[in-house]
């Protein structure tokens, strides 16, 4: 029997360093696309794959992710009062299980894989996800939800993954390549940002991922790799061998909210989803583009 997959962890404690100064007094998660910001996507996503506990590993100044998914008594009762229940919608949309939010402290920036460690006592002995809210995918079927799918499948670690141009691949964690079906790939080894002349592949990882929680045990060790991080992306090629351990090619579009064209780029196409909003975005690209070529 597969354990079912009903925890997330939420790597939120990085500084913004590349968004200042708007992340100067404001927590980068806290940024929006569209108009709801980047760690309410990855909550809602988690959620969509039936995801029921969350842990965010905050560092100082964070304090506003945590606030932002409580009950905001006097702004409810305000817009009661003024009959704003569209608003008022949106509030009770995002409402999650009282107790399913906790916080640990990353209090050193030691690299994602002790951020993750940090979160062991909520992980225990279960399976479970990892999103970063810098990667921002859009998809019709959630990309953890096609995860989590993957993972029911095959009971061991799944990763989402693309293929990325070859000049590339040293900005990510990236696969060796087994068995291939197309959508499902066998890893057989992970490289944490080769570069390209020493890249196995050039099929990267992207932030969401379905772990075993003996990755945890690997990671202890505190092994210093790329970058003289401890790289989750070297905790996880320990499990290789010991448990199942799959690449999949997810279907939807992944935007790197942590670039400031990404970011940009997200707004667009998160923009032109909106029924409210694509026909204005589509006349002023239209006319845009036509005045900047
Ligand atoms: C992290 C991981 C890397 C992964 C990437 C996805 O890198 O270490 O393996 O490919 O996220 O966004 P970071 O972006 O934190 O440098």
């Amino acid at each position: 029997m597969v354990k079912p997959l009903r925890k997330a962890v939420l790597p939120v404690a990085g500084l913004g360093t590349r968004f200042l100064p708007a992340t100067k007094a404001t927590a980068k998660e806290m940024l929006p696309v569209v108009d709801k910001p980047l760690i309410q996507y990855a909550v809602e996503e988690a959620r969509a794959a039936g995801i029921e506990q969350f842990c965010f590993v905050t560092g100082r100044g964070k304090a506003a992710l945590v606030e932002h998914f409580d009950i905001a008594f006097e702004l409810e009762q305000t817009l009661l009062e003024r009959n704003k229940q569209a608003e008022l919608d949106l509030l009770n949309d995002m409402k999650v299980e009282p107790g399913s939010i906790v916080t640990v402290r990353q209090q050193v920036p030691l690299g994602l894989g002790h951020a993750i460690w940090c979160a062991r006592a909520f992980i225990g002995e279960d399976p479970f996800a990892i999103l970063l809210p810098d990667d921002l995918v859009l998809a019709d079927t959630p990309c953890l939800a096609q995860l989590a799918e993957a993972y029911q499948r095959t009971g061991g670690n799944v990763v989402a993954v693309t293929e990325v141009p070859p000049e590339q691949t040293n900005r990510y964690g990236i696969l060796k390549i087994g068995k291939d079906d197309g959508r499902m790939v066998e890893v057989t080894g992970l490289v944490e940002k080769p570069a390209p002349k020493d890249a196995p592949s050039n099929l990267s990882i992207i932030g969401r991922y379905v772990l075993l929680p003996e990755v945890i045990d690997h990671l202890a060790r505190m092994e210093r790799g790329a970058g003289n991080e401890v790289q989750l992306t070297d905790g996880m090629a320990r499990m290789i061998g010991n448990s199942p351990f799959h690449g999949l090619r997810y279907e939807g579009r992944r935007f790197d909210c942590g670039d400031k064209v990404g970011f940009l780029e997200a707004q667009i196409a998160f923009a032109l989803k909106r029924d409210d909003m694509a026909p204005a975005v589509r006349d002023f690209l239209k006319t845009y583009i036509k005045d900047c070529i």
